[in-house]
Order: structure tokens, then sequence, then C-alpha cells
């Protein structure tokens, strides 16, 4: 898969203009505040139908217009050239192949697989579980498209069951939501547990390589069990307590990534140069994986993420993407930081207030 130009409409701070990509690497550099990540948001929503960071999409939409944004991307694929859009505006986000409109990301082709890398993910190791959940659930939608639908079918019955948890509803109607709970979210956890396990090794592999010498990687799910049977059970025994409270303190929405350093929980104990290095580990362990089972590198999204690695790291990153035989969108603020390695053959596109063209 190659995304060839991107057209964006609306969309943040970025003019209405079409960026071309090149098949390789392209480098969008400029200061800060002129609509670097926009556009990297605008490719990852594009490609997964999924915000990469805001938390309404509405948010996407420019200040002062009342129109919708749109994005439209052309990627060439096995069997042709293909236009995706997204448009995104009060009521929701729309999305058409070829005009037609689809649903899920399984709808494209079974799935275009995107890894995105952001300085925010270097904060998850030390940080609450949503960001670890966060991380390993992109993960899974790049190998399990459907897993968007599941997601939402979850988070649908948990609502209402968390709804009639504050109501105090008698307990049989309550337990008439542990049925689709249980089903539903043991597929969840299943599937993050196989990917989990898919992606550990590489990972493992990786950072020996990041952080030489020091203790392995460790990387588990704290719901051991992923049964429907054993999620069942404990969302019956926690009935008691979760009426009390008024949510349902069990499932996967509730679990946690473990992450060792040795036989130390990284959370506690690593440095904030090892929480980084277990990320980055992480996201070629992701890469390695789907260039395995899928028999193609993912389209890489990088946001500057080289100014919040140490040099050390940086170079061991620039010349893993140097090796890489996949396209890559990379921002920073430095050109430096880039220019070496990875960025033969560049396309170097200057980023200036919204407005993106190549560098002359
Ligand atoms: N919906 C919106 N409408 C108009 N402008 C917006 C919207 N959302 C964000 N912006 C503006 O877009 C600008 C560029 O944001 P962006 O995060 O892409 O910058 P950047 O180039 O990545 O900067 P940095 O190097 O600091 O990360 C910001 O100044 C922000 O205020
Ligand atoms: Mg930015």
């Amino acid at each position: 898969m190659l995304l060839l130009d991107v057209h964006t409409r609306a969309f943040r701070n970025l003019a209405d203009q079409t960026v071309a990509l090149s098949p390789h690497t392209t480098v969008l550099f400029g200061p800060n505040g002129q609509g670097k990540t926009n556009f990297l948001e605008a490719c990852y929503l594009l490609c997964t139908l999924r915000p990469l960071r805001a938390q309404k999409l509405v948010e996407l939409v420019r200040l002062g217009t009342n129109d919708s944004a749109q994005i439209t991307g052309r990627f060439d694929l096995p069997g042709g050239v293909r236009n995706v859009d997204v448009e995104v505006g009060r009521e929701g986000r729309l999305a058409r192949l070829d005009g037609k409109p689809i649903r899920d990301p399984q709808d494209l082709f079974g799935g275009l697989a995107t890894v995105a890398f952001t300085p925010d993910d270097l904060a998850v190791v030390k940080e609450g579980p949503d960001g670890r959940r966060r991380l390993l659930d992109r993960a899974v939608l790049n190998r399990h498209p459907s897993h968007l639908s599941d997601a939402r079918d979850y988070l649908r019955a948990l609502r209402s069951r968390n709804h009639l948890l504050r109501q105090r509803a008698a307990p049989d109607l309550l337990a008439s939501f542990d049925e689709p709970l249980s089903i539903v979210g043991a597929r969840i956890r299943q599937r993050r547990a196989e990917v989990l396990s898919e992606i550990t090794p590489h990972a493992r592999r990786a950072f020996t390589e990041v952080a030489r010498g020091e203790a392995g990687l460790g990387l588990d799910l704290t719901a051991a069990d992923a049964s429907e049977q054993a999620l069942r059970r404990s969302l019956e025994d926690r009935l008691r307590r979760d009426t009390e409270r008024g949510f349902t303190s069990v499932g996967p929405h509730a679990d946690d990534v473990t992450v060792l350093i040795g036989d130390k929980p990284a959370r506690l104990y690593a440095s904030q140069g090892q929480s980084r290095a277990v990320v980055l580990a992480f996201k070629i362990g992701e890469i390695e994986n789907l260039r395995e089972k899928q028999g193609r590198s993912p389209l890489l999204l990088l946001d500057d993420v080289s100014s919040e690695l140490d040099p050390e790291r940086n170079g061991y990153l620039m010349s893993y993407l140097a090796a890489l035989e996949g396209q890559v969108v990379l921002t920073t603020t430095d050109r430096d930081l880039v220019a070496r390695s990875a960025a033969e053959n560049a396309l170097f596109q200057r980023v200036s207030e919204g407005r993106i063209a190549p560098e002359k």
C-alpha cells in the first residue's frame, strides 16, 4: 500500500491543499505551531478512521467555519488507485471508499496498517493504564480491524450497565448485560493477548539493542484469564461493590499492560530514558510483527520523536528507518535531526502557517 497524496479541506489550521508524499520518506519540517502534527492527524484518520489525538472529532474542524472538515487520500493498492475520503462535522464522521459510504476500517481492503509514534506515546510507561491500553489497542486494530466495532459494542453495553447500576436497577435486569459484555469483552481480551504475545519477542529483541546492557523487557496483561466465563464470574463477584460505586470496575476497559524491566515493574522503577526505550522497542516490535504477518511494512507516522529521544536512541531509530522498506512520514522542527541517515532520497516539505510545500 502507498499513500500517494492527501487533500485537506477545512481541517484544523491546514490550508485547503493537496500534499504529495514520497513512496519512501517524507519529512515535514517547520517551526512550532505550523500544522505538522495536524497533517499527520489527517493521515492517521484517513487510514484508521480513528482520531490520533483529538478527544472529540469536531475539534478537527477548522475553527470559525461552519463547513465540515474533509480529507481525501489516494492509495495505490494491488487492485489499482483508490480514493478514501473522510468527512467530519458536527454529526460525526462519514467515510467513503471511491464515493461509497463505509463504516469500519475493515471495509478498507481489510485494513490499512498504520503505526503512529508521537511524543505522547513516550510517556505511557510511567502514567495511568489508559495510555498503555490505547497503545496496545492501536496495535490490535492494525492486526484485526474488526476490533473497532467490538470496542464500540462493548462501550455501548458498558454505558448501559453503568447507567443501570446508578439507578440501582434489579439484579435480573443488570444480569442481562453480563452476557453481551462478557462475550464481546472476552473477545477484546483475547485479541489483546494474542497481539501482545506476537509483538513481545520482536519488542524484546529491539529493547536489547536499544538499551544495551539493561535487563530484559517483559510485557504482560493484567487479566491472565481472557475467557468469557472468567469475565462473567468477575462481573458477578463485583456486583455489590459496583452497585455501591455506580460503575463497572472489571473488564477490558479496566485492564492494564504490565511492563517489566528484568523483574522490576517499569511503571515504578524505570528511568525516563528506560521508559522511552520501552516504547521505542514496542513500536519497532509492532512494525516487525506487521511485516512478518502481512508481508509488508505499515505506513509509519512519526511525530517529532527525534527531539524527545537522546542522540543514541534517535540514531538507532534513524538507522532502523533507513533500512526499512516502507513509507514513512515524519515531522521535525530541526531538519538536522533527521537529515543524514533516514533522509537519503527523502522528500522535504516545509510547513508554514498551515501551508505545506516542497522545498525548492
Ligand atoms: N480546529 C482548528 N482550527 C484552526 N486551527 C487549529 C485547530 N486545531 C488546532 N489549530 C492550530 O493549529 C496550529 C498547528 O498545530 P500543530 O499541532 O499541527 O503544530 P505543529 O507544527 O505540530 O507544532 P509543534 O512543532 O509545536 O508540535 C496550532 O497553532 C493550533 O492552534
Ligand atoms: Mg506537533
